[in-house]
């Protein structure tokens, strides 16, 4: 039997590079491996209570990029995490074995605190329980996710160890799979790329903003004048262009400590790379985009099969802990 995969996306709208780079490639590579089930997180974006005006339209855009980049319907389960409520049973379940203590010092946890003092609520407490909620709903054994959410991923193996304790052997320890791009820097060259940061470029944006935005891209700060060495180690265009051509990579390292190579032909030929790499993605995109009844359809078929693996799960649960 293939083992099983769950990851979870949070709706922030369009995906950018960063996220594709990090999450959206390693998804769609492991589909063949895996039964892959893979959620787009509403409930978990209500935890910070932003823009709910926009979340029907972010989870739309979130799920065309997912589909655009080659999440396949046919070969893995896509679905928006609300549609299948049994999630929420699963998650006040699991709060009864975990610890007030375990969530209080969660590091995510603890920042949240720190930014919006005045929105501390009971469900951005609960959000990991929330996340061990989806992943162990499906019984997941591999959890691919970023670094920031390894402490998260801990917490759910915590809770199934206390879990299987106290009720006998249910769920398998989910395992993290990290991607081998784990953090992408933004255009700025100091931060994660990340949309609230304006650092980014989106999957969906066309060849001239793609350009537009490259050519606003910090280089290496040293580097003043054209003939001036370059120092590729920290220049963030350098690595930027090392996911998308890697074969060259080696010859642009000479040109650039060389002053062969200016930053301005060094953006040029990123932005050409990136444009060349997402073409069919984005053809793909338009396309979906074109006809909003399948994208629709993805969406129901996507949590009623989810919601079989769910209900299993949940009968097993509410037996075992004595509800019936
Ligand atoms: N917390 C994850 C994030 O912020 C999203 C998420 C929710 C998730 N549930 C999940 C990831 C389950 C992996 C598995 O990116």
């Amino acid at each position: 039997m293939k083992k099983s995969v769950f990851s979870g996306v949070r709706p922030t709208g369009r995906l950018h590079i960063g996220n594709y780079l990090g999450a959206g490639k390693n998804y769609v590579a492991l589909q063949d491996e895996y039964d892959c089930v893979y959620c787009i997180v509403d409930l978990h974006a209500l935890t910070t209570l932003e823009d709910t005006d926009k979340l029907q339209g972010n989870i739309y855009e979130a799920l065309l990029d997912l589909l655009a980049a080659g999440l396949d319907p046919q070969k893995s389960v896509i679905f928006v995490q609300s549609h299948v409520p049994e999630i929420n049973e699963l998650f006040s379940l699991l709060s009864m074995v975990t610890p007030l203590s375990w969530l209080l010092r969660v590091p995510t946890f603890k920042e949240k605190a720190r930014i919006h003092p005045q929105n501390v609520n009971y469900g951005l407490v609960g959000y990991p329980v929330l996340m061990a909620a989806d992943i162990l709903l499906y019984k997941a054994d591999v959890v691919p996710v970023g670094e920031d959410q390894l402490p998260h991923l801990e917490l759910t193996r915590e809770i199934v160890r206390r879990f299987n304790e106290h009720f006998g052997e249910t769920f398998p320890e989910p395992q993290a799979k990290l991607t081998n791009f784990p953090l992408v820097v933004g255009l700025d060259g100091k931060d994660k790329m990340s949309k609230s940061l304006g650092n980014h470029i989106e999957l969906a944006a066309t060849a001239e903003e793609t350009a537009k935005k490259v050519m606003s891209a910090v280089t290496d700060p040293a580097r003043r004048l054209r003939s001036d060495p370059g120092h590729p180690e920290v220049c963030n265009v350098f690595k930027l262009r090392r996911h998308f051509e890697a074969e060259c990579m080696t010859q642009v390292e000479t040109d650039c400590r060389d002053a062969k190579i200016g930053c301005v032909d060094c953006k040029r030929a990123l932005a050409e790379a990136i444009n060349r790499d997402l073409a069919p993605l984005r053809a793909r995109r338009a396309e979906l985009a074109a006809d909003p009844k399948y994208v629709r359809q993805v969406m129901l078929d996507g949590a009623q099969r989810a919601q079989i693996i769910a209900k299993r799960t949940l009968n097993e649960v509410r037996s075992k802990m004595g509800l019936i």
